[in-house]
C-alpha cells in the first residue's frame, strides 16, 4: 500500500512544494493534510511559478487526482480564488480533479477577526501567526463548536448555524477584546454563496484514498508548515495549531498506519523562521543579508503567504537530527544549495552548550533533554566547512558537484544517521541532482 508523505523537517517553507510536483509525476494522488491557507508552496515549471496555498502542488499535473483531507481547514474564499487562479493558468480543476472532505474544518470570518484581536491582545508576547484565522479555527475543532464542509451540502441550516456561530464570535470580539463585532446576517449570506460554489467538490476522501491504496495506486501526502511548528512536537507556544509532521498525515487524511513507504523530510541548507520564537543559530547584520537575499531572486526569503522576510541563520544539526526522528524520515531532499555557492565558510550548528543555571547536563548537547520548547538557554556549537564558489544551479549529477558542497551534504547525511537522497540546486523542476 504505497503512501508516500513529504514533511517541512524545519520551520516551514523548506521547499515542500518543488518536491511535491516533482514526486507528482509517478503519483495517482496527492492529498494536503493539514494547516489551511497559512501555507505557501512554491512550483516553478519553465517560465509558470504556481504559489498554491491551499490545493495541492500536484494539481499541475494533469494526470494527478488532488485531495484536501479532514485535517485542512479551508477558508471557502481563498480556496475559491486559488480555484481560479489555477483555471487563469490554464490549469482544470474540476470535482473530478479535486475532492475535499466533508470532514474539514472551516475558517470563516470570526477566525479572520479573532487571529487579528488575540494577536493584538499578546501584544508583546505575540506568536507572529500569519493572520489566517488558523489558531481560532482548529480550537473551535478541538471544542467541538466548528463548522465542516460537509454542512455545507444543506446550505439553509448552514447559513443558520453560520450566523449562530458569528454571533458567538461576536461576544468574544467585544466583550473579551474591544473590537468592533462582524455582521453575522452578512456572513452567514456569503459562506451560503461559496457553500453553493464547494458542494460539488465535498467527498469522503478518507475513502476514496483507501481504496486507492488497496488498488495500489500511489498516494503523495503533502504536509504544511514543518515539523518545528508542529502543535505538540515543536516549538511550543511559537507553533502552528496543527501537525505537520508525518503522524499528522495519517490522521489528517483519515488512513491507518501501516501504508507507508517513503517519509521524505525536506530541509534547506540552511536555517529560516518567519515569526516569533526562539532560533539558536540565526544570524543578523550583513550574514542575514547573504542569506536571505534582497528580493531581487524570486526564490530569496520573503513570506510566500505574508511577504515577511524570513529570519535566517545556519543549518541546526540538533533540530535536524530531531525532525528526522519525529517523522521517522526514510530520507532527506535538500533545498536550496545553490544558495551557499561563493561563501568561504559553512557554519553548521552540531550540538548546543546548555546555559540555563539549572542546566542538567554539562558539555555538548546533541539531543534536546525537553524537546525544543525552549530553545533560548541553548548556545550553538558550529563546525566550520570549507565553502564552494561555483554556481551549482546547472549541476544535475553526483560526480559534478564541487567536493566541498558533496562534503556538506555527507555530513548532514553523518549528523542526521538519514541518507540524502535528493538535493535541489535552483527552484524549477529539473533543478535536482538524485543521489543513488
Ligand atoms: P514550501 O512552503 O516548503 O513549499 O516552500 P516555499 O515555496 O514557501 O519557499 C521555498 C522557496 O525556495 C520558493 O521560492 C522556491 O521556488 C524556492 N526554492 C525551492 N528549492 C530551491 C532551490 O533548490 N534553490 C533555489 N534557489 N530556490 C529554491
Ligand atoms: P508553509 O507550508 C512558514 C508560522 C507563522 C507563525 C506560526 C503560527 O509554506 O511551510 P499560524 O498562522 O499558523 O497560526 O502561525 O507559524 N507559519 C509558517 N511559517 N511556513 C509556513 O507554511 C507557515 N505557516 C505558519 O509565521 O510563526
Ligand atoms: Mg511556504
Amino acid at each position: 500500500m504505497p503512501l508516500d508523505i513529504v514533511i517541512g523537517a524545519q520551520w516551514g517553507d523548506e521547499g515542500k512544494g518543488r518536491f511535491v510536483d516533482l514526486l507528482a509525476a509517478n503519483a495517482d494522488y496527492v492529498a494536503r493534510f493539514n494547516g489551511g491557507d497559512n501555507a505557501g508552496h512554491t512550483v516553478t515549471v519553465g517560465k509558470q511559478t504556481f504559489k498554491l496555498h491551499l490545493v495541492p502542488s500536484g494539481v499541475v499535473h494533469p494526470h494527478a487526482v488532488s485531495m484536501i483531507g479532514n485535517g485542512v481547514v479551508v477558508n471557502p474564499a481563498t480556496l475559491l480564488s486559488e480555484l481560479d487562479f489555477l483555471r487563469s493558468m490554464g490549469i482544470s480543476v474540476t470535482p473530478e480533479r479535486l475532492c475535499i472532505s466533508y470532514a474539514a474544518h472551516l475558517i470563516t470570518p470570526g477566525h479572520l477577526a479573532l487571529d487579528k484581536a488575540q494577536e493584538e491582545q499578546r501584544g508583546k508576547t505575540k506568536l507572529g501567526t500569519t493572520l489566517r484565522g488558523i489558531g481560532p479555527a482548529y480550537t473551535d475543532k478541538v471544542t467541538r463548536s466548528g463548522l465542516r464542509l460537509g454542512q455545507m451540502l444543506d446550505q439553509e441550516a448552514f447559513a443558520d448555524a453560520v450566523e449562530e456561530h458569528i454571533e458567538v464570535v461576536n461576544k468574544q470580539l467585544t466583550g473579551i477584546y474591544g473590537a468592533e463585532p462582524l455582521d453575522s446576517h452578512k456572513a452567514a449570506g456569503e459562506m451560503a454563496e461559496y457553500a453553493r460554489k464547494l458542494a460539488p467538490y465535498i467527498a469522503d476522501v478518507s475513502t476514496i484514498l483507501h481504496h486507492a491504496l488497496k488498488d495500489g495506486r500511489r498516494v503523495l501526502a503533502e504536509g504544511a508548515q514543518g515539523t518545528l511548528l508542529d502543535l505538540d512536537h515543536g516549538t511550543y507556544p511559537y507553533v502552528t495549531s496543527s501537525n505537520p509532521t508525518a503522524p499528522g498525515a495519517l490522521v489528517g487524511l483519515g488512513l491507518g498506519v501501516g501504508c507507508v513507504e517513503r517519509v521524505i523530510a525536506v530541509t534547506k541548507a540552511f536555517q529560516t523562521r518567519v515569526g516569533e520564537g526562539s532560533f539558536p543559530t540565526e544570524v543578523s547584520g550583513k550574514a542575514a543579508i547573504r542569506l536571505r537575499g534582497t528580493g531581487e531572486n524570486p526564490w530569496d526569503e520573503f513570506g510566500t503567504t505574508t511577504g515577511r522576510p524570513r529570519r535566517v541563520g545556519w543549518l541546526d544539526m540538533v533540530l535536524l537530527r530531531y525532525s528526522t526522528r519525529i517523522n521517522d524520515a526514510t530520507e532527506i531532499a535538500l533545498t536550496k544549495l545553490d544558495v551557499l555557492s561563493g561563501l568561504n565558510m559553512i557554519k553548521i550548528c552540531v550540538g548546543y552548550h546548555d546555559q540555563s543555571v539549572t542546566s542538567r547536563k554539562t558539555g555538548i548537547l546533541s539531543e534536546l533533554p525537553l524537546g525544543p520548547g525552549s530553545l533560548d538557554t541553548y548556545e550553538p556549537v558550529f563546525e566550520e566547512m570549507p565553502g564552494w564558489d561555483a554556481d551549482l544551479q546547472s549541476v544535475r549529477r553526483w560526480e559534478d558537484l564541487p567536493e566541498e558542497a558533496r562534503n556538506y551534504i555527507l555530513r548532514i547525511e553523518e549528523l542526521s544517521e538519514t541518507p540524502v537522497r535528493m538535493v535541489s540546486v535552483g527552484p524549477e523542476r529539473g533543478q535536482l541532482v538524485e543521489i543513488t
